[in-house]
């Protein structure tokens, strides 16, 4: 196993005793989201937890965003932080290449009341994207991490003007910002997505330190 990152935390970049400020601070979750991070910590499933939930759902209302492509929902708890945001009329889409994750996730939704508005694609993210006609107010990226390019390069795209990126874990425990250990393609791949982000003149993002870090861009 690696040796721990200087200032490493086990939930993301943050010094630990600032993340658990952050988390104390939250209100409680409502049943269906407080079960699902209970599942998420007994299981390891690596979801985005509330402050990035929270997130999530302040950029999706002040955009008002009403279609949204997710890549990567696992157990669909950023789903439902989504879903929620979006309101009756907005529709998300769900997609997740393990079984086991859409049967969960679709009991999740259900018991949450949003599965009226969530399409589960089962199978490859990416391949689901490119099956999914028509432009999206906002894609959130939170697949495998050596596919953060290439789902970039599919995103950007699909993507309406003035709509919104998101991509979580763009700090990569801190990775990210230290140079690569050879064979290390998870953050050469991270890195590779933040300098495209940065590069691309129609795009404007912001990395926000939370958690894992989440980069934020508005396609202008
Ligand atoms: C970090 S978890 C997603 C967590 C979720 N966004 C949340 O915060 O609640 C990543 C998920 O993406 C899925 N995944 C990884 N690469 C994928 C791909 N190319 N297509 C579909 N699913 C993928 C994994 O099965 C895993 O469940």
């Amino acid at each position: 196993m690696a040796r721990p990152l200087p200032g490493y935390a086990p939930e993301g970049v943050l010094q630990p005793g600032i993340d658990r400020y952050i988390n104390q601070l939250l209100p409680p979750r409502d049943a269906v989201l407080a079960e699902m991070e209970r599942l998420a910590k007994r299981e390891r499933i690596p979801i985005i937890g509330p402050a990035c939930g929270r997130l999530l759902a302040l950029v999706a209302q002040v955009s008002g965003a009403r279609r949204i492509f997710e890549m990567g929902s696992a157990i669909g708890y950023s789903t439902v932080w989504l879903a929620r945001a979006i309101g009756q009329e907005g529709k998300i889409y769900w997609t997740d290449a393990d079984p086991k994750n859409l049967v969960r996730a679709r009991q999740f939704l259900r018991r949450a009341g949003v599965l009226n508005r969530v399409e589960m694609l089962e199978g490859d993210a990416l391949v689901s994207l490119k099956k999914t006609p028509g432009m999206f107010d906002m894609i959130f990226i939170d697949v495998g991490k050596e596919q953060y390019p290439a789902a970039l390069h599919l995103a950007f795209p699909r993507l309406r003007r003035g709509g919104l990126l998101i991509a979580d874990n763009v700090l990569w425990y801190g990775r990210a910002a230290r140079p690569a250990k050879r064979g290390d393609r998870s953050t050469r791949s991270i890195q590779q997505f933040n300098r495209e982000i940065h590069a691309n003149k129609r795009l404007f993002p912001v990395i926000l330190p939370l958690r894992d870090g989440v980069a934020v861009c508005r396609k202008g």
